[in-house]
C-alpha cells in the first residue's frame, strides 16, 4: 500500500494484531470476547484501508494515469477491469478486503517461516555450512531453487536451499490444520464422520508421524533428497491441498529462497 512509517502505519499494525488474534478462536461473539475484539478490529481495519484506496484512485483520476506502470498492489488492483472486454472494475470494498487479506501472508506466515529457518539453521551448523557453501558464488534463479513447475512435481533436483524450507514448514507448520465440514456422512478408514460435523485436519500431526518420517522431531533438511520437493502429497500438507492448496506456495518459497540466500551470502 506504500504506507511510509509514521501515525498511520502503526495504527495499521496495532489494528491488524488485534484482528489476527481472531483468526483461531472459540467462536463467540458478544462484547469483550477474542472474536469480538477481533472483529472491531477488521472493521477499523477495513475504513482506514479503503480511505488509503479512496485516495489513491482520485490521484490517479486526477492525474488520468490509468495506464501507468503500478507501483504497488493497490495500483494493481485498481487498474484491474477484470476480463478485456468487462467495463467495470473492481469494487473499492473488494480492494479493501483484498488488501487485508494479503497482509496475513506478507505479515504472517512467510515471515514466520523464515525465523524458524533461522532458528532450524541456528540450531544445525552443518545445514548452515552446506547452504553456506552452495550460495557463495550461484545466482538465485529458478533453476537453481527447483521449484516445481507445476503442482507436485519436481523437475529438477532438489538444492539446500529448499531443503531447509521444506523440513522447516514440515516440523514447525506455521497453520497447523484446516477446518472442513462434511456435507455429507463420510466414512475414512472405518470411522463415520457424519453430515454437518466439523473435522479438523492436523497438519502437525501428520508431520511428526513416525510412519512417515524417520526421527521426526529432528531437523533433518537431507531426509528430502530421497522425499523430492513434491509440496502436495498426503504427508507434506504444509500449503493444506486439494481445491483450497494455497495459491502462495511457489511465492512464499520463492521468497524465503532469497531471504536465506541473502542472508547467508551477507552475513556471518
Ligand atoms: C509459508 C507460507 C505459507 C503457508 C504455510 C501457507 C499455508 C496455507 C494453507 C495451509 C492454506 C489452506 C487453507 C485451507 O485449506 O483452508 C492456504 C490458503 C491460502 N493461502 Fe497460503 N500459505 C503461505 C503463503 C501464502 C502467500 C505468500 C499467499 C499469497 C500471496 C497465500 C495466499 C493464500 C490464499 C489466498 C489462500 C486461500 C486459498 C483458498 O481458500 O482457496 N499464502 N495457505
Amino acid at each position: 500500500m506504500s504506507v511510509g512509517p509514521g501515525e498511520d502505519l502503526n495504527f495499521l499494525k496495532k489494528e491488524f494484531e488485534e484482528f489476527l488474534k481472531g483468526l483461531i478462536c472459540l467462536p463467540i461473539k458478544f462484547p469483550g470476547t477474542r472474536l469480538y475484539k477481533s472483529l472491531k478490529a477488521k472493521e477499523r481495519l477495513l475504513k482506514m484501508v479503503r480511505k488509503i484506496v479512496e485516495e489513491r484512485k482520485l490521484t490517479m483520476e486526477e492525474i488520468s494515469d490509468e495506464k501507468g506502470v503500478a507501483k504497488d498492489a493497490v495500483d494493481v488492483l485498481l487498474r484491474d477491469n477484470g476480463e478485456a472486454n468487462e467495463k467495470q472494475s473492481l469494487s473499492l470494498d473488494f480492494i479493501s478486503s483484498n488488501i487485508i487479506e494479503m497482509m496475513i501472508p506478507g505479515e504472517e506466515t512467510v515471515p514466520m517461516a523464515m525465523t524458524l529457518a533461522v532458528k532450524f539453521l541456528t540450531d544445525s551448523p552443518v545445514a548452515l555450512k552446506q547452504l553456506t557453501f552452495e550460495s557463495q558464488g550461484s545466482r538465485i534463479c529458478w533453476e537453481n531453487l527447483c521449484l516445481p513447475t507445476r503442482v507436485g512435481t519436481s523437475s529438477l533436483g532438489c538444492g539446500t536451499g529448499l531443503k531447509v524450507i521444506n523440513e522447516t514448514l514440515r516440523m514447525a507448520n506455521i497453520i497447523n490444520g484446516v477446518w472442513r465440514k462434511a456435507l455429507k456422512d463420510v466414512e475414512i478408514k472405518g470411522h463415520l464422520i457424519p453430515k454437518g460435523w466439523c473435522v479438523l485436519t492436523s497438519f502437525l500431526s501428520v508431520h511428526m508421524d513416525e510412519e512417515n518420517y524417520d526421527n521426526p522431531y529432528q531437523f533433518d533438511p537431507w531426509r528430502w533428497e530421497k522425499m523430492g520437493a513434491a509440496i502436495n502429497n498426503n504427508i507434506f500438507t504444509p500449503f493444506g491441498g486439494g481445491q483450497r492448496l494455497c495459491p502462495g506456495f511457489e511465492l512464499s518459497r520463492l521468497e524465503i529462497s532469497i531471504f536465506l540466500h541473502h542472508l547467508v551470502t551477507t552475513y556471518e
